[in-house]
């Protein structure tokens, strides 16, 4: 989704803006620009495709200037082209970046053309540079124009703007849409996240809704929603400057798949004894929730939701509790009935999209408490939650999520152990479960293991157009997983069945074009797949299957990977594992960008 970034230093600022820039890549973007103020004048440079092109030509006419902002956008009012890039301009005075969706640009644009404005983009974040331009001609500082522009606004947004006639300040904005500010010495920046300035600085404040701020040289002041001037806490970010760096391997998503067997450590580390939960690791008061809770909601989107998926089974089958899931987008536009007493439970990645955090506001009030599994200190669920379970990921660059959803099914996993204790899990069975926790990190390393056994298999998958997946029990969201991974890097079409529905309906695409991928659980319902991977081959169908040791034979129409043998309440996490690489194969053979598939946005800020 769009990135912003925003300087104003005693430097030049067009190479910290660039960089800033390829820092937010990650986030999925179609264009990108930056403009740059000189003193005399507001210089700006746009271009359609990669921030790389953007750089080529600042190259070759370089764009001095110590105030600049910049943008990498995501289309969502008009095509990806040059003239929709951002920043844009009203006349030569002001330029603007804009994240998030204008909802009612279209009365105020027109309105604008009225007053005489001419518009140069298909874009809704046009209509806020001329509001500001209007309301400054009219006689108000940049400031006071800049606030009751924002109460016009409908949707979400985060905004920064700079003007020539009030030089040395950028001022910003965010509504639904995040922003922070990066605190230099003697030099102040904006960003979408901190990700954008790690390489001018550590400290940062995550504003919060509504807020507005005005940054100088060496001053960052904030107001309120209600105007108030306020202090926000400035947070140090501590970080390891190589997580944003891909190191030896070529793509980011291999990176993060291969670092899962360390990362899932993070997410235990303090939160377990060698047979015990902490459960003071949920915060403060969670005890006491726990205690209380009869039901649980699960609320995400995407590669989240799957892992939510997953925990519904564990919730329901080890911790007795009855445990809905339901996405995001569907969630927040329908009555609902809550009983009482349900825990509320969002699981993001990015803690800011825009779904998960419109359902959280829209229930908040309803549920008992709200709990967030994410990743992103900070971030908007996470601030906006009763309770939060950091997943401790690290920075998740490649627009496909891997280590996340690991790391979200750990936390899953202790969470199910707090809730099952309230019902009937004995001190054993707990401290089974954690027992197999401490094993993860050598288990999802045997699966890593298999890396080049499974690239070749992905030879097999690189010209195919379709494909399925099949899985029963928990393992079936294991495999809807996989198949959004195919989708999404490899552009190969791939659906997930519960391989018991085979025969009410797909087996009929089955033919020996659609390869069939299985993954099998060592557990009762082994037989029944078995019969499944039979119906399949009978149809000329091509099966690959990962399945425990020894458990299927390979045969004609039947390629078998095996895995470590894995306690069954592990098997989803570890059974993930060989589906991302085999995407990730299938990709890197298909020649697609694996980092940032087209059209999409790493974090999905806007509806
Ligand atoms: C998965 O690979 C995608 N990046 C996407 O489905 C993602 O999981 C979804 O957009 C939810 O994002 P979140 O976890 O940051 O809320």
């Amino acid at each position: 989704m769009c990135g912003i970034v925003g300087a104003v230093a005693a430097r030049p600022v067009s190479a910290i803006l660039l960089e800033g820039l390829k820092r937010l890549e990650y986030r999925g973007y179609d264009s990108a620009g930056l403009a740059v103020f000189d003193g005399e004048q507001i210089h700006r440079l746009r271009r359609a495709g990669k921030v790389r092109f953007l750089a080529d030509a600042e190259q070759a006419a370089p764009l001095s200037g110590s105030l600049g902002i910049a943008h990498t956008r995501w289309a969502t009012h008009g095509k990806p082209t040059e003239d929709n890039a951002h920043p844009h301009m009203s006349g030569e005075q002001l330029a603007i970046v804009h994240n998030g969706i204008i909802e009612n640009f279209e009365p105020l644009k027109a309105a604008l053309e009225e007053a005489g404005y001419q518009f140069s983009s298909d874009t809704d974040t046009e209509v806020i540079a001329h509001l500001i331009d209007q309301a400054v001609k009219a006689g108000a500082s940049l400031q006071d124009a800049f606030l009751s522009t924002v109460s016009q606004l409908e949707g979400a947004f985060a905004l920064g703007v700079m003007h020539k006639d009030f030089p040395g300040q950028i001022l910003a904005s965010r509504k639904g849409s995040p922003l922070v500010v990066g605190v230099g010495m003697g030099e102040n920046f904006i960003a979408s996240d901190q990700m954008a300035l790690l390489q001018v600085t550590d400290r940062f404040i995550y504003l919060e809704e509504g807020d507005f701020v005005q940054i100088t040289l060496d001053q960052v002041s904030i107001w309120d929603k209600t105007q108030q001037l306020v202090e926000r806490p400035v947070k140090v970010f501590e970080h390891n400057l190589s997580v944003a760096e891909k190191g030896e391997f070529r793509h980011f998503m291999m990176k993060e798949i291969y670092e899962q067997p360390e990362v899932v450590k993070a997410t235990m580390q303090g939160r377990i004894t060698e047979d015990r939960l902490l459960e003071q690791s949920f915060g403060n008061g969670a005890s006491e929730l726990f205690d209380q809770t009869r039901q649980v909601q699960i609320i995400a989107c995407g590669t989240s939701y799957h892992a939510g998926l997953i925990a519904k089974y564990w919730i329901e089958d080890i911790a007795g509790i009855p445990c809905a899931v339901e996405v995001a987008s569907e969630f927040r536009y329908r009555k609902h009935v809550i009983p009482d007493n349900t825990l509320f439970i969002t699981i993001s990645q990015s803690g800011e999209t825009a779904d998960t955090l419109a359902a959280l506001r829209a229930i908040k009030e309803q549920v008992l408490a709200s709990l967030t599994i994410c990743n992103v200190p900070g971030s908007s669920l996470v601030r906006e939650s009763d309770l939060s379970l950091m997943t401790n990921a690290g920075p998740e660059i490649g627009v496909a999520s891997t280590k996340a959803f690991t790391t979200q099914l750990v936390a899953l996993l202790m969470l199910t152990v707090a809730l099952a204790r309230r019902n009937g899990l004995s001190e054993e069975q707990e401290a089974n479960i954690i027992r197999g926790l401490h094993q993860l990190p050598s288990l999802l390393l045997a699966g890593v293991r298999l890396d080049k056994d499974i690239e070749l298999l992905a030879q097999d998958f690189a010209e195919k157009n379709h494909a399925l997946f099949l899985g029963r029990g928990p393992l079936y969201p294991v495999a809807m997983e996989g198949a959004l991974k195919l989708k999404e890097i490899s552009y190969i079409h791939a659906e997930a069945y519960p391989a018991g529905e085979l025969k009410h309906g797909p087996l009929a695409l089955v033919d020996k074009e659609m390869p069939v991928v299985t993954v099998a659980p060592n557990n009762a319902l082994l037989d029944k797949l078995k019969a499944n991977l039979q119906e399949v081959k009978a149809r000329g169908g091509e099966l690959f299957v990962f399945a425990g040791a020894d458990k299927i034979q390979q045969e004609d129409g039947l390629k078998v990977r095996q895995m470590p043998d894995v306690p069954e309440f592990l098997e989803p996490i570890v059974y993930t594992i060989p589906l991302q690489l085999l995407s990730y194969h299938a990709a890197v053979l298909k020649g697609t960008d694996v980092d940032q598939p087209r059209n999409l946005a790493k974090s999905v800020t806007v509806e």
